[in-house]
C-alpha cells in the first residue's frame, strides 16, 4: 500500500524535493546554482542605475543600484536574482523588524490560531530573556519566538480558503513598503504596490512545500522575496509538477523577483543549510551594529537576541500586490475575511517526521514543517 502511495504521489518536482530534503546523507550540492559570475546558466542583468536615486536606495538600506549584481537564469524569463544588495548593518535592521515589530498586532501570526490575543501580544518581550538564558536553562522549552512560523501583513492571507479579503487587512508596514517600492522600481515595475506580505520563519529542519503563489488577483505584478540568516536551497520548477526544478542557493540578503512568465511557477524550499564560511552567522550579519550608528539600525541589546535566534534560523519576507491597479475584490457572498483562520493546514506548525514525508504521505502542498 505504502508503495502505491509513493508511486502515485511522485512527480518530477517531488523527486527532486525529496532528494534535497534528505539529511542523511545530504544530497550532493555541486549541481546547486550559485549566483556568481562564470556559471553558463546565468545572464548578468544591467539594471537601469537611475531608476532609484542613491539617496532613496540608501534610505531603506540598499546600495546604489550600479553596485548590485543581478542575474537572469536561462529558461526562466521574468525571474531575477539580486545578490545581497544591502549596505553593511542594514540586514540587522530588517531581521529585528521581522522578530520584534512585524509579529505584533494587528499583524497576524501562526500562534494567534492557538493562543489568546493576550499571550501573543508581544512575542519579543515574552521571549528575549528566555532566549538569552537558554544555555543555562534546564528545560529546553521553546520560546514563543522559536514557535513563530509565519506572520501576515497588509491583506492577510487566509490559509484555509487560500484567498485574501478586503475585510481582513491591516496597514502594511511603511518601511517594508518603501523597501519593496525601491526594489520593484529597480526591476522595472514602477507601479508595484506592496499590499500583502508573508513572512516565513525557518529553523534548520524546516522546509516549505511545493506550491504556486496564485491567490493574488493580479499576476502581472511581481512577487518579491527577501532572505536573511542561514542559507537555503530554492527549487524553481515549471507550470506543472512534472517539470523537474532547478536547485538554487539563497544566502542572507539575497532578493528574488518572480514576474512575467515566472510569476506562477512551482517552487519550494526543501532544505535550510548553514551559511558557508564557518562562523555562527554569515559575514554580512556577524559584525554587530555599531553603537554610534546615526541610523539606529538595531540596538546592540536587540541584536543580541536576534543573533541568538538567527544562528539556527532563516527568515524570508515575501511581498505581493493583490489587486490590479485601480481594481477591487470581486463581490462574493463569502465573507471569510472577518473570521480568523481556524485551521492552519497549508503553513503547518505541526511536527512532521521526515520519514512520513519521504514516503509521500503528507498531502499538504504548502507547509513550513519541521522534523
Ligand atoms: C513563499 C515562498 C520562499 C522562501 O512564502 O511563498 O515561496 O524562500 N517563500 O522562503
Ligand atoms: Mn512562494
Amino acid at each position: 500500500m505504502a508503495t502505491a502511495v509513493l508511486e502515485q504521489g511522485e512527480d518530477a518536482f517531488r523527486k527532486i524535493f525529496r532528494l534535497y530534503r534528505r539529511k542523511n546523507p545530504l544530497a550532493d550540492l555541486s549541481g546547486v546554482l550559485e549566483f556568481r559570475p562564470g556559471d553558463s546558466r546565468l545572464r548578468s542583468v544591467a539594471l537601469s542605475a537611475d531608476a532609484v536615486s542613491d539617496q532613496d536606495a540608501g534610505r531603506v538600506g540598499l546600495q546604489p543600484l550600479r553596485q548590485w549584481s543581478a542575474y537572469h537564469v536561462d529558461g526562466y524569463p521574468g525571474f531575477l536574482f539580486i545578490v545581497n544588495p544591502f549596505m553593511p548593518g542594514w540586514q540587522h535592521h530588517w531581521v529585528r523588524q521581522c522578530l520584534k515589530l512585524y509579529p505584533q498586532k494587528p499583524n497576524v501570526c501562526n500562534l494567534d490560531l492557538h493562543m489568546s490575543p493576550d499571550s501573543t501580544r508581544d512575542l519579543w518581550s515574552s521571549s528575549h530573556a528566555k532566549l538569552r538564558n537558554k544555555l543555562s536553562q534546564k528545560r529546553n522549552e521553546k520560546t514563543l519566538l522559536e514557535k513563530l512560523r509565519w506572520v501576515t501583513l497588509g491583506f492577510h492571507y487566509n490559509w484555509d480558503t487560500k484567498k485574501y479579503y478586503k475585510e481582513h487587512q491591516s496597514p502594511f508596514p511603511v518601511d517594508l513598503a518603501e523597501l519593496s517600492h525601491c526594489v520593484s522600481l529597480a526591476c522595472g515595475f514602477p507601479g508595484f504596490k506592496a499590499e500583502a506580505g508573508i513572512l516565513n520563519y525557518y529553523h534548520m529542519d524546516s522546509s516549505l512545500g511545493i506550491h504556486v503563489d496564485e491567490s493574488e488577483l493580479d499576476h502581472s505584478s511581481p512577487l518579491l522575496s527577501f532572505s536573511f540568516g542561514q542559507s537555503s536551497i530554492f527549487l524553481l520548477g515549471g507550470l506543472s509538477r512534472d517539470v523537474s526544478p532547478t536547485p538554487m542557493m539563497m544566502h542572507s540578503g539575497d532578493i528574488m523577483v518572480m514576474s512575467g512568465a515566472s510569476r506562477l511557477l512551482y517552487h519550494a524550499v526543501p532544505r535550510i543549510l548553514r551559511h558557508p564560511g564557518g562562523g555562527i552567522l554569515p559575514p554580512c550579519l556577524s559584525a554587530p551594529p555599531s553603537t554610534d550608528d546615526p541610523n539606529q539600525l538595531c540596538s546592540p541589546s536587540d541584536w543580541e537576541v536576534c543573533e541568538l535566534y538567527m544562528q539556527f534560523s532563516r527568515i524570508n519576507m515575501t511581498v505581493r500586490q493583490v489587486l490590479e491597479a485601480g481594481g477591487s475584490f470581486p463581490e462574493e457572498g463569502d465573507k471569510m475575511g472577518k473570521r480568523m483562520t481556524q485551521g492552519d493546514s497549508y503553513h503547518s506548525v505541526d511536527i512532521e517526521t521526515q520519514e512520513a514525508e519521504e514516503q509521500g504521505l503528507t498531502k499538504r502542498i504548502r507547509t513550513v514543517t519541521q522534523d
